[in-house]
């Protein structure tokens, strides 16, 4: 996830000779570097493109920067005007080199590991593109959606056919399933959880899958508890991923019985390591091992993260 990679000395040495994130992301020869470092390092059973969520906003012709230590920063559309001059289209030629990067990770990595392409959601990108950056509960975005209903659609109207269509090319150049990151649809009221988190998603996913009928794709509504049921319902996932609060018997009954889970280990469990890392892994597999099931995260890997605990999930996974 978002801050994989920093906790390995090779990507931080990367990094730095790419000078800026956009520029480690656009180059594909790096890109494809940094998605093969932890395979590399690890042997994990599937690989994610290094990318960014943001690099839609920024083929949108907004200004995206990544500042070290302080996420990330765009030029905010904090008014309705600025909402209804927002370009209709990205500039298709942005996302070639991600492209790239997707053919050539495909041929450097062995046939049993599998590729995934990502995006974020439209609520989650529209999120960063209002505030300009992330806050504690995304409520710029949020009151926009109450003040300027009409204004903001829009805008999400526009994420919905450029995020259809950078999937459905991701898919194209040999991802083997892809990702929707909805990392803030946990803030929203069901209702408008329903229109901003499960409407677009649904139309992206019927996009893609108009162009690429078998597109596996995995969606991420974080933090979304109990509307995780009506999420799996509505949304025509292959699998979803869940993150580390959600119930363990609600999962079982209304997720995974109908879709595979992914999910759903603390980060900071694995920042914390020892026993108490043991005891997550073994009630994670616990309460989901039986069904359709993809151990991961239920969030992205903190920086300071020892590698050595990384190695002790792995090998308590594979040795049970
Ligand atoms: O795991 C990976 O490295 C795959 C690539 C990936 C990145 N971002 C690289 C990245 C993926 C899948 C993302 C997704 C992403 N980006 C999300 C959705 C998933 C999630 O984690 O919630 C979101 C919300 C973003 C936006 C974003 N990008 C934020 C908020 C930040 C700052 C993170 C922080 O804690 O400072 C980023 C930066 C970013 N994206 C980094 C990486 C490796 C760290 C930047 C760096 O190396 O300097």
């Amino acid at each position: 996830m978002r801050q994989a990679g920093r906790y390995l000395p090779e990507y931080r040495s990367l990094r730095e000779r790419a000078g800026s994130f956009l520029n480690l992301c656009f180059t594909p020869e790096m890109a494809t570097e940094a998605t093969l470092q932890p395979i590399r390092r690890f042997g994990f059973d599937a690989a994610i493109l290094f990318s960014d969520i943001l690099v839609v906003p920024h083929a949108l012709g907004r200004t995206v920067t990544f500042e070290a230590g302080e996420g990330p920063r765009l030029a905010p559309l904090d008014d309705a005007a600025k909402l209804n001059a927002l370009a209709t289209d990205a500039d298709d030629a942005v996302f070639a080199p991600v492209y790239e990067a997707v053919r050539r990770v495909k041929r450097a990595l062995p046939a049993n590991v599998a590729l995934l392409g990502f995006c974020g959601a439209p609520w989650t990108v529209a999120t960063y593109m209002v505030a300009g950056r992330g806050t504690p509960d995304q409520a710029p975005a949020r009151l926009m959606a109450y003040r300027e209903r009409d204004a903001f659609a829009r805008m999400i109207d526009i994420l919905v056919a450029v995020s259809s269509r950078y999937l459905v090319e991701q898919v194209r150049a040999g991802a083997d399933a892809v990702q929707i990151f909805d990392t803030w649809a946990g803030v929203l009221p069901p209702f408008e959880f329903a229109r901003w988190c499960v409407e677009p998603v649904r139309q992206i996913i019927a996009n893609v899958r108009g162009e690429v009928p078998d597109a596996k794709i995995i969606g991420f509504p974080r933090g979304a508890g109990a509307s995780l049921a009506s999420y799996v319902q509505q949304v025509p996932v292959n699998a979803v991923t869940i993150d580390w609060a959600a119930e363990p018997e609600f999962v079982r009954e209304r997720v995974q019985s109908k879709v595979a889970v992914q999910g759903n280990l603390d980060p900071l469990v694995l920042l914390a390591g020892g026993a108490a890392l043991d005891r997550a892994i073994d009630e994670i597999l616990e309460n989901f091992g039986q069904g359709p099931f993809i151990f991961n995260l239920g969030h992205g890997i903190l920086p300071e993260t020892p590698i050595a605990h990384v190695e002790q999930t792995l090998r308590r996974i594979r040795n049970r």
